[in-house]
């Protein structure tokens, strides 16, 4: 079980004063994160994801300053959870999956073309296939966003990133692991992935 809260940043490209309330809310390291952006709608999504994050340890009753990353940058709460939490972002979207459990990892794409030189590259042989033998070209595109944002929200509940993610084939029995996938608005899927 997670809850799942989605932001959307256009209101802190447009209002100046919201921007100055969010960044005056959220702890030093994200303000620093938030100045080394020069694209203003990274900056703004950015700092939507420190206000997520602000917000989850609010109502966990835990400091910002007990929330360490490890060595490969996954966010987490020093000593481990709960809360247990990850963070996406895709353009002006930005997520954060929240579980009282245990590890979980969450990703945001928009479903775009499908990139079968990026399958090819990326997936595993058995991914690929299974890829290539849907018919239905919209099925087939959705699939392949779905298989990359499980890949990745595999990566991210381990903590160790892509590598973890591309190693991992989502064709696979996992009956240890709960995957989640929603369609967002505008054509944006999330997955989260937990351990059963
Ligand atoms: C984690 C990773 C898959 C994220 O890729 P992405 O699709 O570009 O980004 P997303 O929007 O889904 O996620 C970004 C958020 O994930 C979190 N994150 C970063 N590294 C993470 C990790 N290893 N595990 C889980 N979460 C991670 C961060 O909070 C980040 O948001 P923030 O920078 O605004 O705080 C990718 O950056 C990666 O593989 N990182 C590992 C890099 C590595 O191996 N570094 C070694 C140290 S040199």
């Amino acid at each position: 079980m997670y809850t799942l809260k989605k932001f959307h940043a256009d209101s802190l490209l447009r209002d100046e004063k919201r921007f100055r309330s969010f960044y005056d809310a959220v702890p030093l390291s994200r303000q620093q994160k938030v100045d080394r952006i020069k694209d203003p709608e990274t900056k703004a999504v950015s700092l939507g994801v420190g206000m997520l994050i602000h917000e989850m340890a609010e109502s966990f009753h835990i400091r910002e300053t007990d929330i360490i990353t490890n060595e490969y940058g996954k966010p987490m709460v020093a000593g481990g959870g709960p809360p247990y939490f990850n963070v996406s972002h895709k353009h002006l979207w930005a997520v954060i999956a929240v579980s009282k459990r245990g590890d979980i990892g969450v990703d945001i794409e928009s479903v775009g073309l499908y990139r079968p030189k990026m399958a090819e590259r990326y997936f595993t042989p058995n991914e690929v296939r299974w890829l290539n033998d849907i018919r239905d070209e919209n099925k087939r595109r959705y699939e392949f966003y779905k298989m990359w944002t499980m890949k990745e929200a595999y990566g991210k509940m381990t903590g160790g990133g892509l590598l973890d993610g591309l190693e991992f084939d989502t064709t696979e029995k996992f009956p240890l692991l709960r995957f989640t996938t929603q369609d967002m608005e505008d054509g944006y899927i999330v997955t989260v992935c937990e351990r059963a």
